[in-house]
């Protein structure tokens, strides 16, 4: 596909920063959320290029320029905008990406709200950002669009007729067969996704469904299981590989073991002496599954009261999606059992057995929050992969912090041999790990992390990158086999490709 090193172009639906007015009639600009721009930052950082998406902002004036011009010296790569307009955001962004796919893919069809309108938006965006690719893309750049927002991108590439090869990764899962086909428009968007030329996905439960999509809504298309590849009857081949992504895990433990980070998760922890501190740090989303781990944690109290006094949740929400009535409602849910377990539990001495902070916080005082927990307590419903596990285990420096894990991230597939894996609709199963957590001897809490903080310093976001690029230039992925660690065994591999690609 490539065959020398490329300027890279990154296409992804949001910049890594957020510009918003300020009260002083200038421009605001914070870091984005969220696993994708945690986890392409570092890379671009490392290999310069181009990062292609939407500022955060309405309007395109010069000041927004002048903003992403400072930002991007800073930065060392070019940051070019895409412009949506309120009714873009309001179809394209909260409606098709955010009320369509997002739940869809999530598995919980039932909070979708498929109106056509915002099918429409979906393609004229994408098209926008079509646009603004072509008018950025040298003939010889690699360009790498990601995540669901921008599943349309290369065919809208390729309608205006681009013939570069396209790379894309899905950073959410990909559902399975009876959920996709509820989607209304599953064939256009699944031929329009066969328009890239190399599709990634993290993990091979999502590379599984996917193939079985293709398999049951294209039969014309043909499966080769040695090569990984989806021959279409155009003539045309896709390769669909998995890589799980990492962190940038060295960077991570540098500052975990900073002096300030150490002040400041000393100073936390002397705030709760005598006390085992479970971390949990979420997006505002339904699919991280924090009110059943509220009730896990409730149920923990109530059946083993020796743990009262004892445990202290720290509970970190970042603000997201806040226009869409879901991401409101379950922030009203949160709030109100979190005030009925203190209310329940709360002791007159001091003990408040659940803190409770809403707010974006800056990258080193998250550190600490890691730094300074014992325990973390990560239980989507499902996730592509979750970072916050891995974050976790990175700056867990002393070695002997616990991670309680949802079975359902895409996290578990890497992280099973170390972590206790839970099933987030399991309250009782939930408890019970929490209680197994708190009570781990130190010598298992030790040989349990150690595991953790090898893969996940092994398996980082520079070995994604690469060998996501060298799939690129070889288009066989089988010269690309997956980390021998990644899955359990030679015979779940092999049961999970009979039944993949079983003609
Ligand atoms: P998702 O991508 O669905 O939000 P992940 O767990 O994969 O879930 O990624 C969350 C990312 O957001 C992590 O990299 C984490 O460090 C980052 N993050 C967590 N809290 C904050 C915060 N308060 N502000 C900014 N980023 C945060
Ligand atoms: C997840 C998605 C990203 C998204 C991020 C934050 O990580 O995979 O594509 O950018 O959440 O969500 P937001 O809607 O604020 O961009």
């Amino acid at each position: 596909m490539i065959d020398q090193p490329r300027r890279l172009v990154v296409v992804s639906n949001r910049l890594p920063l957020v510009l918003s007015p300020g009260a002083d009639g200038g421009l605001v600009s914070k870091p984005g959320s969220g696993g994708l721009v945690t986890a392409l930052l570092p890379v671009l950082r490392d290999r310069g290029g181009v990062w292609v998406g939407w500022p955060g902002i309405a309007d395109h004036t010069a000041e927004v320029e002048a903003a992403l011009d400072r930002s991007a010296k800073k930065a060392g790569y070019r940051l070019a905008p895409v412009a949506l307009s309120a009714e873009d955001q309001a179809g394209f962004y909260h409606g098709f990406s955010n009320e369509v796919l997002w739940p869809l893919f999530h598995d919980l069809q039932s909070l979708c709200n498929f109106d056509p309108s915002y099918w429409r938006s979906y393609c004229e965006v994408n098209h926008h950002y079509a646009q603004v690719v072509l008018a950025e893309a040298r003939p010889d750049d690699f360009i790498w669009a990601h995540d669901y927002q921008l599943l349309l991108l290369a065919a809208e590439l390729r309608r205006a007729g681009f013939t570069a090869p396209l790379a894309f990764f899905l950073h959410i899962p990909f559902p399975p067969l009876d959920i996709y086909l509820k989607l209304p428009w599953r064939f256009t968007l699944l031929r329009a996704l066969l328009e890239y030329d190399l599709i990634g996905f993290q993990t091979l439960r999502d590379q599984r469904n996917f193939i079985q999509c293709v398999r049951a809504l294209l039969p014309d298309a043909r499966i080769t299981h040695r090569t990984r590849r989806v021959d279409l009857p155009d003539g045309r081949g896709v390769s669909v590989g998995v890589f799980p992504i990492g962190i940038d895990a060295a960077a991570f433990q540098r500052q975990a073991r900073s002096a300030g980070v150490t002040a400041a998760a000393n100073a936390l922890r002397a705030e709760l002496p005598q006390r085992e501190v479970i971390l949990g740090v979420d997006r505002l989303d339904y699919t991280k599954g924090i009110p059943l781990r509220l009730e896990a944690f409730r149920l923990a109290l109530r059946q083993y009261p020796e743990l009262q006094e004892h445990v202290t949740l720290i509970q970190v929400v970042v603000p997201s999606r806040d226009d869409i009535p879901q991401y409101r409602n379950l922030k009203t849910r949160i709030e109100q059992l979190v005030g009925e377990i203190n209310g329940e539990f709360t002791r007159p001495g001091g003990w408040v057995p659940i803190h409770y902070v809403y707010r974006s916080v800056d990258r080193l005082d998250l550190i600490a929050y890691y730094r300074a927990a014992q325990i973390a307590l990560v239980t989507p419903l499902k996730d592509g992969m979750n970072l916050v596990a891995k974050e976790f285990c990175a700056c867990s420096v002393h070695g002997d912090g616990v991670l309680i894990l949802s079975e359902f991230a895409g996290a578990a597939a890497q992280m099973q041999n170390g972590a206790l894996l839970v099933n987030p609709y399991d309250i009782e199963g939930m408890a019970n790990a929490i209680r197994q957590a708190c009570t781990m001897p130190h010598a298992e809490r030790q040989a349990r992390m150690k595991r953790l903080r090898q893969g996940v310093s092994r398996q980082n976001v520079f070995r994604w990158v690469n060998g996501f690029l060298e799939a690129a230039i070889a288009r066989d992925l089988d010269a690309f086999p997956l980390p021998p660690d990644y899955v359990p065994s030679a015979e779940a591999e092999q049961a999970y490709w009979d039944t993949a690609f079983a003609e």
